[in-house]
C-alpha cells in the first residue's frame, strides 16, 4: 500500500531551537510519548511537520527558512513548519485552555466545588487563545496542503480541536484524521464548559474524516458525546458518525513504543555508564516510578501508598528503597508548581518519619534523564504506574519490556495501557491508597515463579503491539477511508 505525503501538526514538534547565547541557535529534541511514536509515522511517508514555536530560537529558524525548515538527525527526510504566535496568543491557548482546562476535564481532574470559574479571562483565553492559535494552526496547514497536494494531515491531541474545522472549510476535499492521545470523558463532565465551549469542540473533532482515541472506552464516550452533548444520531456498532453529509470514523489504536528500539537503548553504554554506580547504591528491593509532575499521575498518593506499607511491614525498613524520576512539567500553570511543592513535602515527611542517617526510603529526583530512567526500568522489582486517568502510559509497556528481574508492574485500573496488560499486572484502583500499599507487599513477596509468568506475558505483549502496529493499522483505515471517499457521499442528516 502506498502511502500519500503527510502533514503532522501537534503543538509540541520533533525539535526545538535554543539560542546558544552567541548569535545562533542549538537544535535540541522534544520528549514525550506522543513525539516519539509520530517520529515513527516519518519512516512510513515523507512528512512535513507543523508544531508550534515554543523555544526562543523557534521563531527565528522559521523566519530564516524558505517557510519549511529540515529536521536532521532522524534518518528520513523530515520537514518542519513553526507556527509562531504572540506571547499572549500561547500563554491563554496553552497556559490557561489546554492545560489546565482541558487537561483538567479530560483527567477528571477539578475539584468542581471549588475550580473552575469560567468568567470573563475564560472567555478571553478561550476566543483570543485557543481559537487564534488554532486559526493559525489552519493556516499553516492549507499553507502546507498547497505546497504538498495530496498529503494526508494528521493532528494530535487536545491542544487544536477547532483547527479541523477551519481546515474543512477552506479544503473540502482535505484527508483530516485526528488522534486524541488523552483520555475522552463520559459526556457530563464536558458540560464544566459552557455549550459555546464544548459544541465547538466536539463540532471541530467532527469535521475530521477519522477521530482515532487509545481505547474502546474513549471512543465508546466520544460517540455518547456526540449524541448526549450535540443531539447527533451515531452508529455505535460501526463506530461512525453521520454529520453534515460525511462518515466521521471513530476508531481506537492503542499506541505502543519502538520495541527493538527500546531495547537497544538498554543495551547501549549511555545506559552502561548509569548501571554501575545505580546497582552500588541499590537495597535488596526496588519499586520505581518514572513520570512528568502532573496531576493526572496520581504521584502523592503513591508515596503514601509506600508510607503505609513501611508502616505495616517494618521488616521491609533498610531493605527497600523508592526511586522516583520526576520530570518537571508545566511549570507556569499554577496548579502544576503547587504539585512539585506537595510532593517535595510529602517525600521530606515520609523519609523522616521512617528513615535514619545510614537510609532514606524515598531516592527522589526532579530530573529527566533517559539513561537513568532506563538503568532503574532494568532493575526495578515493582513499578508503580497508578494515574488518576492516563490515555495511554507508555511508561507502562518501556519498563516490563526491559525489566531484567521478572519485576512486577502495579498498574492503575483507570490507564489505557490496563485494556492489555491489565491482566498481567496487579491491578489498582487509584484511589484506593490501602490497596496499592497492599499491591506493594504482593509484589514484594510474590513467588518467583507467578513473577515470571506475568512478566514474560507483558514483555510477549509489548513485543506484539508494538509501535509499527500501531502505525500499521492506522495506515491501512487511512487508505480504506480515502478509497471510500472516492465513492458517492452518505446521505446528509436534516441539518
Ligand atoms: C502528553 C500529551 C502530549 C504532550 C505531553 C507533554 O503526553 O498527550 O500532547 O506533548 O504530554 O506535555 P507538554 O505540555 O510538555 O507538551
Amino acid at each position: 500500500m502506498e502511502m500519500p505525503p503527510l502533514i503532522l501538526v501537534s503543538n509540541r514538534g520533533p525539535v526545538g531551537f535554543v539560542d546558544d547565547g552567541r548569535g545562533g541557535t542549538t537544535m535540541v529534541r522534544s520528549g514525550g510519548g506522543l513525539v516519539t511514536a509520530l517520529s515513527g509515522l516519518v519512516n512510513v511517508a515523507p512528512a512535513v511537520w507543523i508544531s508550534a514555536a515554543i523555544e526562543d530560537g523557534d521563531a527565528r529558524v522559521q523566519e530564516e527558512s524558505d517557510g519549511e525548515y529540515r529536521v536532521p538527525g532522524l534518518g528520513v527526510d523530515l520537514r518542519g513548519r513553526f507556527v509562531v504566535m504572540g506571547h499572549e496568543v500561547y500563554e491563554r491557548y496553552y497556559n490557561v485552555v489546554a492545560n489546565p482546562m482541558l487537561w483538567f476535564i479530560q483527567h477528571y481532574l477539578w475539584d468542581l466545588s471549588n475550580v473552575p470559574d469560567i468568567g470573563e479571562e475564560e472567555y478571553a483565553a478561550w476566543d483570543d487563545g485557543y481559537i487564534e492559535a488554532n486559526r493559525l494552526f489552519a493556516d499553516a496547514v492549507v499553507g502546507a496542503l498547497a505546497d504538498h497536494p495530496g498529503s494526508v494531515v494528521m493532528l494530535h491531541d487536545y491542544h487544536l480541536y477547532t483547527a479541523p474545522e477551519i481546515i474543512r472549510e477552506r479544503r473540502p476535499d482535505a484527508f483530516l484524521h485526528f488522534f486524541v492521545h488523552i483520555p475522552w470523558p463520559q459526556p457530563d463532565y464536558w458540560r464544566v464548559l459552557p455549550p459555546r465551549i464544548r459544541e465547538r469542540i466536539i463540532e471541530g473533532l467532527l469535521a475530521n474524516d477519522i477521530v482515532a482515541f487509545h481505547t474502546q472506552r474513549y471512543a465508546r464516550n466520544f460517540l455518547l458525546s456526540c449524541e448526549d452533548l450535540l443531539g447527533i444520531e451515531v452508529d455505535y456498532s460501526a463506530m461512525c458518525v453521520n454529520y453534515r453529509g460525511r462518515r466521521v470514523r471513530v476508531r481506537n489504536y492503542p499506541i505502543s513504543i519502538d520495541a527493538d528500539g527500546f531495547t537497544e537503548l538498554a543495551a547501549s553504554d549511555a545506559v552502561a555508564a548509569e548501571e554501575a554506580t545505580f546497582l552500588r547504591r541499590r537495597r535488596r528491593h526496588l519499586v520505581v516510578r518514572v513520570d512528568r509532575t502532573d496531576l493526572s499521575k496520581n504521584i502523592l498518593r503513591g508515596f503514601t501508598a509506600f508510607d503505609i506499607f513501611l508502616d505495616r511491614h517494618p521488616e521491609f525498613h533498610e531493605e527497600i528503597t523508592f526511586f522516583a524520576m520526576l520530570q518537571p512539567s508545566r511549570q507556569d500553570v499554577p496548579e502544576y508548581v503547587e504539585y512539585v511543592e506537595r510532593i517535595t513535602q510529602l517525600v521530606s515527611n515520609i523519609n523522616t518519619k521512617h528513615g535514619n542517617t545510614d537510609w532514606m526510603p524515598i531516592d527522589l529526583r526532579f530530573e529527566s534523564n533517559l539513561p537513568l530512567a532506563v538503568t532503574a526500568y532494568k532493575h526495578f522489582d515493582v513499578m508503580l504506574v497508578n494515574s488518576i486517568f492516563d490515555g495511554m502510559n507508555l511508561v507502562a509497556k518501556e519498563a516490563p519490556l526491559v525489566n531484567e528481574r521478572d519485576g512486577v508492574l502495579i498498574l492503575s485500573e483507570n490507564v489505557g495501557a490496563y485494556e492489555e496488560l491489565g491482566a498481567f499486572s496487579l491491578g489498582v484502583n487509584p484511589f484506593d491508597v490501602d490497596a496499592q500499599a497492599d499491591a506493594l507487599h504482593h509484589a514484594l513477596t510474590m513467588p518467583r515463579d507467578e513473577r515470571q509468568g506475568r512478566a514474560t506475558a507483558i514483555k510477549d505483549v509489548v513485543m506484539e503491539n508494538d509501535i509499527a502496529k500501531w502505525l500499521a493499522t492506522q495506515v491501512a483505515d487511512i487508505d480504506q477511508a480515502r478509497g471510500e471517499a472516492m465513492l458517492p457521499p452518505v446521505t446528509p442528516d436534516p441539518d
